[in-house]
């Protein structure tokens, strides 16, 4: 593979929120729901099958983009606990992506210092695509670049259904009291434990909203929706999105800066 092709181009530690090259400030946390395979394929006269597969190739592209601007995590929403409903056919194509991203891309993405980690339900999938998971995991977890979250059989109430049974089960063993729940507790129960609150969430394919993707996590993201559709989406893309992020104002429940006194 030549340099060219490479997944991600940095390979330094990354610090965020930081000052991009246009001087506006990268997020920290990039989160995105990639639609639209299906329609990019069908508009084409193609299986939705290939549609997943040049979705694919837009993951890699945007891995490496993301590694470049100095993105620290990037979290990307690959298969949801609810698309078990879509045809077997379908579903199994899905499951062969995972484990043909990681079998030709996981030394690539190590060398390019990419830290991997999966996150959503894994006592369903089988036992091969829990072993390369685990894998990829495992080679991974001492790098020090970007952070790449591939949420995969991923639901939020599925993920803050565990939390509760967890907390629950201490609450019967009497280890915790109930009325010293706190939300700082809940977070460290979730898939996503110790990774900062997404400051972006992209949705592609003009389609606006969460699909059970990181609920608890995104009380105070930011939404960009574009009207592209996955397989479409480049580097520029990501930038403009990037772009209008930086001209939004975060208050956070309190004041705009402005305002304050
Ligand atoms: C996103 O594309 C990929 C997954 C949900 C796995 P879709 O397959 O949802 O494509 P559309 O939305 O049907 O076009
Ligand atoms: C969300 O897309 C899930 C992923 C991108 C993996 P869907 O296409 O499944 O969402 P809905 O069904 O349109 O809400
Ligand atoms: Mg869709």
């Amino acid at each position: 593979m030549t340099a060219g092709h490479k997944i991600a181009g940095r390979a330094g530690p990354v610090a965020g929120p930081q000052a991009g090259a246009g001087g506006g400030t990268v997020p920290r946390h990039v989160a995105i729901i990639m639609d639209g395979n299906g329609r990019w394929a069908l508009r084409r006269g193609m299986s939705r099958t290939r549609g997943h597969r040049h979705g694919m190739e837009a993951v890699r592209r945007i891995v490496r983009e993301a590694g470049d601007l100095g993105i620290e995590y990037l979290s990307l929403y690959a298969f949801s606990s609810e698309n078990w409903s879509r045809p077997a056919g379908e579903v199994r194509e899905l499951m062969g992506l995972l484990k043909l991203f990681i079998r030709r891309d996981l030394a690539e993405l190590h060398e390019a210092n990419v830290r991997v980690r999966v996150i959503g339900r894994r006592d369903d999938l089988k036992p091969d695509i829990r072993r390369l998971i685990e894998e990829s995991e495992a080679l991974t977890a001492a790098n020090s670049g970007l952070n790449l979250i591939v949420a995969f059989n991923y639901g939020a109430q599925d993920e803050i259904t565990r939390a509760v049974q967890d907390l629950a089960g201490q609450v019967k063993e009497g280890t915790i009291d109930p009325a010293e729940i706190t939300a700082a507790m809940i977070s460290q129960r979730l898939d996503t434990a110790g990774v900062p609150n997404p400051d972006l969430l992209i949705r592609t394919s003009g389609e606006r909203r969460l699909s059970n993707f990181l609920l608890w996590q995104c009380a105070y993201t930011e939404f960009v929706f574009v009207d592209e559709l996955w397989p479409d989406f480049t580097g520029a893309t990501l930038r403009a999105a990037l772009e209008e992020y930086g001209g939004r104002e975060r208050r956070f429940g309190g004041l705009a800066a402005k305002a304050a006194p």
